[in-house]
């Protein structure tokens, strides 16, 4: 793998990994090393939030708090004046201990329950995306009981295919996500029926980890005409929510990449939403933080058997799940680079059969006791993570 590209976020100097420019060896964090943790440059983050700021039709993002509930994370995309999606009371606590208002958040979320609704409503969250029939109804019976109006965005299922994992693809027809298209007139009486409601918005969301914007284009597509036809008739309707999802390359850390992917959807989002009037918003999470992190781990046995050589690492999935959840691939780098050259099963220390990152990668030289990095560990890693096995959850550092 070629590393000489000054766009990438990933160079050696000297045999000695840099991150983002910063030369992880000299780390005080490695220096005192006892147990694997995440380490932030920040930087990334804000620079994507800039990229972001850079369509000007962008009315707010909203940050899929699911992808990282680190303080610091969620304090950077505060500053910037963007608000949270979330999915849980849980999640609404914390946005709310990080200094979001209830008027930043939006509540997405399949199964929202009594308590959850009367909590938003009673606190005048600022949009509830219903995601079945029964729960509108349940809106609507909260509502009128606690006396208050409540703001509604509709998350439609576009029934578009997203092509990316069946694990985190949420737009198909029978998902468990969304109101399908067929449930708009049992949708449209309830909203008939109720002085409480007020529809704000139409959302939509077609899964995560998408790579081809052609996909957002197609959902765009289908979901304005419905969207100009609701606005004729819910003066109310003023917010198109356009959800997250775009994806990155997992094998490839040349930013001026994602850069050029953002760039598209832009474009994408600039000609299929001229002449709607709405606040736009986007609910990205992996796209914002995704890059931010490494998971730094110590190799502590390397173990020959017949057709491996198999590293073993101090971290598995208890800290990243992807790999085993949805075979994804995270790049490992070796933070000191030798000549060598060698094929690697990489494995983590939870007693697990899956608990495997690689079954066969090629590396430079690996030996007992040498640090590794592991790529783009800032989205649906540490808020994945688990005890099991109690190993502990890897700390948060910063660059
Ligand atoms: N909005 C809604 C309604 C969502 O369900 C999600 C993600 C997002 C926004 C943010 O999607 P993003 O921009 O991060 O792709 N654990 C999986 C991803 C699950 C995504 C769930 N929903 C993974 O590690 O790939």
């Amino acid at each position: 793998m070629s590393l000489d590209n000054s766009n990438n976020l990933f160079t050696y100097k000297n045999n000695s990994l840099h991150f983002n420019r910063h030369d992880l060896m000299q780390h005080q964090c490695i220096k005192n090393y006892k147990s694997p943790f995440l380490l932030y440059d920040l930087n990334i983050v804000q620079d994507r939030l800039n990229w972001l700021k850079e369509w000007k039709g962008l009315g707010r993002l909203h940050f899929a708090m699911k992808s990282n509930y680190t303080e610091d994370v969620l304090k950077l995309i505060l500053k910037n004046g963007c608000g949270v999606d979330v999915v849980s009371l849980g999640e609404i606590k914390l946005a709310l201990k990080v200094g979001f208002k209830p008027q930043d958040i939006l509540f997405s979320g399949v199964a929202k329950t009594v308590s959850e609704i009367e909590w938003a409503v009673q606190n005048d969250l600022y949009q509830i995306n219903v995601e079945s029939i029964s729960e509108l109804k349940r809106v609507d019976q909260i509502s009128q009981r606690l006396n208050k109006q409540v703001n509604v965005g509709l998350r439609l299922n576009p029934e578009v295919d997203a092509k990316t994992h069946p694990n985190i693809a949420t737009a198909l027809k029978d998902s468990k996500f969304g109101l399908n298209l067929s449930d708009l007139p049992a949708v449209e009486s309830v909203l008939k029926s109720t002085k409480q409601i007020q529809l704000k918005s139409l959302s939509f969301h077609i899964g995560s980890q998408v790579m081809d914007v052609t996909i957002f284009q197609e959902a765009i597509v289908r979901m304005k005409a419905i969207f100009s036809d609701f606005q004729k008739r819910y003066s109310s309707l003023d917010r198109f929510d356009l959800g997250g999802g775009l994806g990155i390359n997992y094998k490839d850390h040349d930013i001026s990449h994602d850069q050029k992917r953002w760039q598209d959807l832009k474009a994408i989002y600039e000609k299929e939403l001229a002449g709607i009037k709405a606040d736009f918003l986007i609910e990205m999470g992996r796209f914002v933080v995704a890059r931010s992190a490494i998971l730094i781990a110590q190799l502590q046995y390397i173990k020959k058997t017949e057709n491996k050589t198999i590293a073993i690492l101090d971290v598995g999935m208890n800290n990243l799940l992807r790999p085993m959840l949805y075979q994804a691939y995270h790049q490992l780098y070796p933070l000191t680079q030798r000549q060598a050259k060698q094929t690697y099963m990489i494995a983590g220390p939870i007693c697990e059969s899956s608990d495997i990152f690689h079954q066969d990668i090629e590396l430079t030289e690996l030996q007992e006791g040498d640090f590794v990095a592991i790529a783009d560990a800032g989205a649906y890693a540490k808020s994945m993570a688990s005890n099991y096995n109690l190993q502990p959850i890897a700390e948060d550092y910063f660059l």
